[in-house]
């Protein structure tokens, strides 16, 4: 019998790691058009690294070693930057550039990295249920790579984890932002049930100033349950005719299912110009200091 309840206890344990972590990679970066004609948006660096090396360095101190992306077409780099580049390496090996490369070797020796194409852009709900072969049957974590986020202590992702080792249910990232922003994000409506912690029971994406229910609007960070699967797979088109997964998201909150969590930490939106002008400043200024 206690054996029997120890192993349910590990079964509840490893039944609740997240192991697995999601990069819509395939959206086509028309902000940042011409530098994104023929190049990922996830490729532009700030300082010397690439957006999505952030990403996925952040889901590494989450304790996450699985990175399903994806892809789309022109996408390419992304998929070489993680992997050898036994020319380059052979080229400067021995030189004092090889230390160069030391952190993404690093990244590449520690994870696992699993690839898939969005045919056609269809919106974030439908990019996430495009992942759903690369992530089976398990709760995951979602990364927007323009969404950089920054926390010198404790990233945002492994905050968020956390939460999600107590609570069981999908977490989102949320921060407060100036009224007249909320029409570029989902917002939500929520109760609060602890430090930063709300119960979503409304969201809704991208409403106008009237419609927004609060000024709490949703980043790039999510931790989602295999059941959002389930609800994207006959989930209408939604705000600008596409398949949302705030819309997804919603279903599973009218059930008790979704928390918001004001994260501790910066937030880039280096899907702008403006944003990511703000990121290089700041990471330059940590390099410097
Ligand atoms: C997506 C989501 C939105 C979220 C935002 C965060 O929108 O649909 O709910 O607030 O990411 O960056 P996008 O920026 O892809 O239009």
């Amino acid at each position: 019998m206690a054996i029997t309840e120890k192993l349910k206890k590990i079964f509840m344990k490893e039944g609740k790691k997240i192991n697995k972590c999601l990069f819509p990679a395939a959206g086509y970066g028309t902000r940042f058009l011409p530098a994104t004609k023929a190049m990922p948006k996830e490729m532009l660096p700030i300082l010397n690294k690439p957006l999505i090396q952030y990403g996925v360095e952040e889901a590494l101190e989450a304790g996450i070693t699985n990175m399903a992306i994806v892809t789309g077409r022109g996408k390419r780099a992304i998929e070489d930057h993680f992997d050898i580049s036994y020319e380059l390496e052979s080229q400067i090996k021995g030189t004092d550039k090889e230390s160069l490369l030391t952190d993404i070797r690093n990244v590449i020796n520690r994870c696992v990295f699993t690839y898939t194409r969005q045919i056609e852009m269809k919106g974030l709900g439908h990019a996430v249920l495009t992942g759903k072969p690369l992530i089976g049957n398990e709760p995951f974590a979602v990364i927007l790579a323009d969404d950089l986020c920054h926390n010198e202590e404790k990233g945002i992702l492994k905050q968020m984890v956390e939460i999600y080792e107590k609570y069981g249910v999908c977490v989102v990232a949320v921060q407060e932002v100036e009224r007249e922003e909320v029409s570029k994000y989902g917002v939500i409506k929520g109760e609060k049930v602890d430090d930063n912690l709300y119960r979503v029971d409304f969201m809704v994406e991208k409403p106008s100033v009237e419609e927004a229910p609060s000024n709490l609007a949703v980043i790039g960070r999510y931790i989602l349950i295999p059941e959002i699967f389930d609800i994207l797979e006959t989930l209408p088109p939604g705000k600008n005719g596409e398949i949302q997964l705030t819309d997804a998201l919603l279903e599973l909150a009218k059930q008790g299912k979704v928390l918001a969590y004001r994260f501790e930490g910066k937030r880039f939106d280096c899907g702008s110009v403006a944003g990511f002008v703000e990121a290089t400043n700041f990471f330059f200024e940590r390099m410097k200091s």
